[in-house]
């Protein structure tokens, strides 16, 4: 085991002054604040720009603080928490009564999970408490999934960025709502749909894009200052940006091939690069709709999607 990087101790110690910790995940950077504090969670929105009824991920350190958060831990969520914690799995589940309404925007669930990532377990550990974080972005831009990538957006609003490296998955959680009869998913992610299902049976709704979608996912998330394009083959992608480039726009094209997993890993830092080369316009082949392929496809038609000006 490498050792501890000596931030950890000032991480815990900042977390518990109601201060902002930036830490990786596996999925991507999260904007970490006391779960229990609504002081410190009011920071955490305050310096996210995002709406204060947007609900936020709670994460744990191990399964067994389950109780502590979840007022009912339904058998298909022991379930799934059993087979992909840690990992990049979110649980909606009836919260408990300590919950801080800031965390869920009022609702009646509460978003939780243990991450598959070593720095963050070990902060987790050390603090013993839940740890609430949205990814460590401003609200509406793109995630980061390297510690340059959140002291480009934060910079010293952040009290603290550990430093754990590129993430691994590179895309954000899979989110799944257990609070009523089925399991709903909320949004795809790290966890693919079809692992869902062989965990828990067919019975899973997928359709995060519906009235049932996460609240906050809003139609124009994940975008670059570049317009996104979507091209269905490369040589449709290939046509566009020549003709962009005709128009004399400053265009590109992102043709990653089949690798659905290197895809998600380098997804958003290839947005973060095409707005630091200036281009305007990126024509995107997206990835085949397999595994995690399905999560990326999500952002980048939502990156795609019109935004309000
Ligand atoms: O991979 C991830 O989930 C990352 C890392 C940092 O863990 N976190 C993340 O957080 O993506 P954020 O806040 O950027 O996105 C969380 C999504 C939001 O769309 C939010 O609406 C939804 O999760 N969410 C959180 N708590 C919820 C709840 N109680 N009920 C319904 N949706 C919830
Ligand atoms: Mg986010």
């Amino acid at each position: 085991m490498s050792p501890e990087p000596p931030d950890l101790e000032r991480a815990v110690t900042i977390l518990r002054a109601g201060g902002l910790v930036a830490f990786p995940t596996e999925t991507v950077y999260g904007l970490g604040a006391d779960a229990a504090s609504t002081a410190a969670i009011e920071r955490l929105y305050a310096v996210k720009g995002r709406p204060r009824n947007h609900p936020v991920i709670v994460h744990l350190a191990d399964a067994e603080q389950l109780g502590d958060w979840a007022a009912r831990v339904p058998p298909k969520a022991r379930a799934l928490a059993a087979a992909c914690w840690p990992g990049p799995l979110t649980l909606v589940l009836p919260r408990a009564k300590r919950v801080p309404d800031a965390v869920t925007g009022g609702r009646p669930g509460v978003g939780l999970r243990v991450p598959a990532q070593p720095l963050a377990l070990a902060l987790l550990a050390r603090f013993g408490g839940g740890i609430a974080a949205p990814s460590a972005n401003r609200f509406g831009r793109v995630s980061p999934t390297t510690a340059a990538h959140v002291r480009a957006d934060l910079g010293a609003d952040v009290d603290v960025v550990l430093d754990g490296g590129p993430c691994a998955v590179g895309v954000e959680s899979t989110i799944v709502d257990l609070t009523g009869p089925v399991p709903a998913v909320l949004r795809h992610g790290g966890v693919p749909v079809e692992r869902l299902r062989k965990i828990v049976g067919a019975d899973v709704l997928d359709q995060p894009t519906g009235p049932a979608r996460a609240p906050g996912m809003l139609p124009s998330h994940y975008a670059p200052r570049c317009r996104v394009e979507l091209a269905p083959t490369p040589s449709e992608a290939r046509r566009r940006c020549d003709e962009l480039r005709a128009a004399g726009h400053a265009a590109d094209v992102l043709d990653p091939g089949p690798d659905v997993d290197a895809y998600a890993r380098h997804l958003y830092g290839w947005l973060r690069e095409a707005d630091d080369r200036g281009l305007d316009v990126l024509v995107v082949v997206p990835p085949p709709l397999v595994g995690i392929g399905a999560a990326v496809r999500e952002r980048l038609e939502k990156a795609a999607a019109p935004r309000p000006s």
